[in-house]
């Protein structure tokens, strides 16, 4: 199958970026957006160009990294799908692809597709772990954690940290990502001994980096790890349980 790829290329941080417009001939329904641009890539190289710098790692799904704008839509025209699993063959009759980076201003540009995403890691720093004595390991049947509560941790710690929610926002509010891991932690039993400070950390380091949240609720259309939008209102529930207690944990 024939498509055409109008990719931005943009050589360096500082350089001004441009769209260059590329034909692939031999395109298959089977190919994913990644295998799109390393087919790509392959014709660029062979005729002495530069090939496109993009993210992947994983390639299934897991690690976040391979986020772009699609068409004008973060990872792609499949709903919370990472890009790395969206394929053509899902595609209808769309032949034309518009391939950028993320679009954020918290995401600067490093070169043609690739962004900086250090912003979500320095949320990340601020508070998303865990720093106790967690004492001895556990008997194998104590049960800390009961079912259900173990789930919703798990379903919050599905956030991948791709970035999408971001640049689907309007304001580039990173509320969606902060909600999951506050969320994720709080519900479990080591999680709550820093609970208030770990609140106070990361929305003070998400408010430095990113915009504030209007509840557009964007972000969560395009997350690829489902994370629901009442992580939003984590966030903020998260923060004000602290300034009422007005106490670390
Ligand atoms: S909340 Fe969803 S869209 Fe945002 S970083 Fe996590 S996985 Fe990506
Ligand atoms: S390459 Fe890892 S999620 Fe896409």
């Amino acid at each position: 199958m024939k498509i055409t790829i109008e990719a931005w290329r943009q050589p360096d941080a500082d350089a001004p970026g441009t769209f260059e417009t590329y034909t692939l001939d031999d395109a298959t329904p089977e190919m994913s957006l990644l295998d799109v641009l390393d087919r790509l890539n392959d014709h660029l190289v062979a005729d002495g160009r530069e090939p496109i710098a993009f993210d992947s790692d994983c390639r299934e799904g897991v690690c976040g990294s391979c986020g772009m704008m699609v068409n004008d839509r973060p990872h792609g025209p499949t709903p919370n799908t990472p890009s790395c699993r969206q394929h053509l063959r899902h595609f209808g009759d769309i032949t034309h692809l518009k391939l950028e980076p993320l679009r954020a201003k918290s995401f600067p540009v490093i070169r043609d597709l690739v962004v900086d995403r250090s912003a979500l890691d320095r949320v990340i720093e601020a508070g998303g772990h865990v720093a106790v004595n967690a004492g001895q390991a556990t008997d194998a049947d104590d049960h800390l954690v009961d079912h259900d509560t173990s789930e919703t941790a798990l379903d919050y710690a599905a956030c991948i940290g791709c970035g999408a929610c971001v640049a689907a926002c309007p304001n580039g509010a990173a509320h969606l990502f902060t909600g999951a891991k506050l969320l994720h932690l709080a519900a479990l039993t080591y999680g709550k001994r820093e609970r208030g400070r770990r609140a106070r950390a990361i929305t003070g380091q998400m408010e430095a980096d990113f915009g504030p949240c209007s509840t557009y609720g964007e972000c969560a259309t395009v997350c690829p790890a489902g994370i629901p939008l009442d992580a939003v209102a984590g966030v903020n529930r998260e923060a004000l349980r602290f300034s009422f207690r007005h106490k670390a944990d």
